[in-house]
């Protein structure tokens, strides 16, 4: 198993590997290099579905519902999904640990997924900052505006993860959108609110990770509204700013898990017409039940 480390250690390439047929100790190796790098991607493998499944469990429980087939073609371009930065599903109180997407198809350019280091961006704060970050709570919410805000912000206000265009939507695609409200509002009665600490500690590499994102936390607890905006619009601007970002180019048979402790990710545009075939899987570390780095 070859660990190929990109940037400054945000994100690495795995290769001579074959997830479906792995060994323990590759499995330990691979567990530590996802703590570590935060986001890796193993390259030419072949898997099915029925792989997917028995993979996601080298990482944690697959008891989440969370099978997912992402399929995008042209009509996509309204808007995406994903599109926002978050760290996925952040508002349920079974939040998932790790998201995993398989590239069953994939086009040559565009489609990239965007990762921002949600521990090395802490650096550039003062350490009292830091301390006093480390006495707050806050609120993560399926979505932080009503469609119409987010709608007439141009762009600048995120809908939970969708993200909008400066430009006017028509009819179809609104009832699109709106469909989706559905979707949410099922989301939402699954999930128990609870309050999260904005800074939590991995439980592996004990980094100290930045726990809000611009898609999903509403509030920080204890402040006036104009306070805790405020506040929170500071630190969306600070974790994701160019030098903490790695942009990942997929590739037809790559497997790729990253860590919603540690890293917010967003998606980006395909081009007209190309078609893309990936599937989803989310898995909970079992260090992580019943949230415990996060309460
Ligand atoms: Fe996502």
């Amino acid at each position: 198993m070859k660990v190929q480390a990109i940037n400054d250690g945000l994100g690495a390439i795995i290769s001579d590997i074959n997830l479906s047929t792995i060994s323990n100790t590759d499995k330990q190796e691979l567990n530590e290099a996802l703590w570590k790098y935060k986001v890796i991607s193993v390259v030419d493998q072949t898997l099915q579905q029925e792989d997917l499944e028995k993979v996601a469990n080298i990482f944690g429980d697959f008891k989440f519902n969370s099978f997912f087939k992402v399929e995008r073609k042209s009509s996509e371009q309204s808007y995406i999904f994903g599109g926002a930065w978050h760290a996925d599903l952040s508002y349920l109180d079974n939040r998932p640990t790790y998201t995993m997407l398989y590239s069953a198809e994939v086009p040559e350019e565009g489609g990239d997924t965007l990762f921002a280091d949600q521990s090395t961006c802490l650096e550039q704060f003062e350490p009292k900052f830091v301390e006093h970050l480390l006495t707050l709570k806050c609120k993560h919410l399926p979505k932080r505006y009503s469609f119409e805000e987010a709608v007439h912000s141009k762009g600048t206000k995120s809908y939970g993860a969708y993200e909008f265009f400066n430009r006017e939507y028509s009819d179809e695609e609104t009832q699109r959108i709106y469909k989706s409200e559905s979707i949410f509002e099922t989301i939402s009665e699954r999930s128990t609110e609870f309050d999260q600490k904005v800074l939590i500690t991995h439980p592996h590499s004990n980094n100290l990770c930045l726990n809000v994102n611009p898609s999903y936390t509403k509030s920080i607890l204890g402040m006036e509204e104009d306070e805790s905006d405020k506040l929170l619009n500071l630190l969306f601007q600070a974790q994701i700013q160019n030098k903490y970002i790695y942009r990942l180019k997929w590739k037809n048979g790559m497997f790729t898990i990253w860590d919603n402790r540690q890293v917010l990710h967003k998606a980006t545009y395909t081009h007209d017409s190309d078609y893309r075939l990936m599937f989803r899987y989310m898995a909970i570390d079992p260090s992580d039940a019943e949230n415990c780095c996060y309460n």
